[in-house]
């Protein structure tokens, strides 16, 4: 884990509040894991105090990406940084996703969820890709997705079918799973409502499947529980334990969720 100042290489808008950013920076890249997450600071001092988690988009070489949303005061002073501006970066950070190369890893993302998944597609060998937005003009990643859905690795939904099939991207897997069988490997990031789903499936298939969880996050070390979920565990009196989606996480079974 690095705490340090980077030099954005590239601050651009994909779509409307949402921006792919950039920086070079060897010894983050080289640490960073599929799934983990960055804490990042715009500002100076207790200006904008608390850090904002954010995925790791891709890695590529030294080249760390990342997509984030414009969502309070931190990441719209982001979002107004040019390339040579420096920011604070405080990771990589959490737990990663697995190294999965036997069998096929069915990514589900939905809208922002997309943040991970990048170098989730670079590092697995045997991958498909299920994207659902509510409209087209949502759509992020979008050249990069478009390629993989022309070689046949990206299906796209949109809640009122303006790209791609109507519908929710979670029919679109229970579809897949159907026709293509259950002896894969889910990961899965996105709004709740969907990741409540893709549990259901998983569990109705028995499938393994990851969720890579969003809480608000202070710290994002460990340090304030600001960040608690509620996580089975059997060795507990009542069933069950918080654990930190910061520290613990923030990928965690499908099957140990338990949702509120
Ligand atoms: Fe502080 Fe998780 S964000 S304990």
């Amino acid at each position: 884990m690095f705490l340090k100042d980077v030099i954005i290489e590239e601050n651009r808008e994909l779509k409307p509040g949402n921006f792919l950013l950039s920086f070079r920076d060897s010894e983050i890249a080289g640490e960073s894991k599929i799934g983990q997450f960055l804490e990042l600071k715009a500002g100076k001092g207790n200006d904008n105090l608390l850090r904002k988690p954010i995925s790791i988009n891709d890695v590529d070489g030294d080249l760390v990406t990342i997509i984030y949303r414009v969502v309070g005061k931190g990441t719209d002073r982001l979002s107004q940084y040019k390339k040579g501006d420096k920011f604070s970066v405080l990771g990589p950070l959490g737990n990663s996703f697995p190294v999965i190369k036997d069998k096929e890893v069915l990514i589900v993302a939905g809208g922002i969820g997309c943040g991970p998944f990048s170098y989730v597609m670079r590092t697995l060998p045997n991958w498909k890709i299920f994207y659902g937005i509510k409209d087209a003009c949502e759509f992020l990643l979008e050249d990069e997705l478009k390629a993989h859905e022309k070689s046949g690795k990206a299906f796209i939904t949109t809640d009122n079918g303006s790209y791609g099939d109507k519908g929710f991207v979670t029919q679109k897997l229970e579809n897949y799973i159907k026709e293509n069988g259950s002896d894969k490997v889910i990961f899965a990031c996105g709004p709740e409502v969907m990741m409540k789903a893709v549990g259901n499936i998983a569990i109705k298939y028995s499938m393994e499947a990851y969720l890579s969880l969003e809480e608000y996050m202070g710290c994002g070390i460990g340090a304030c529980v600001g960040c608690v979920k509620k996580i089975k565990n059997p060795s507990k009196k009542d069933g069950w334990e918080y654990k930190k989606v910061c520290k613990d996480g923030p990928i965690f079974r499908a099957d140990e969720v338990i949702w509120e």
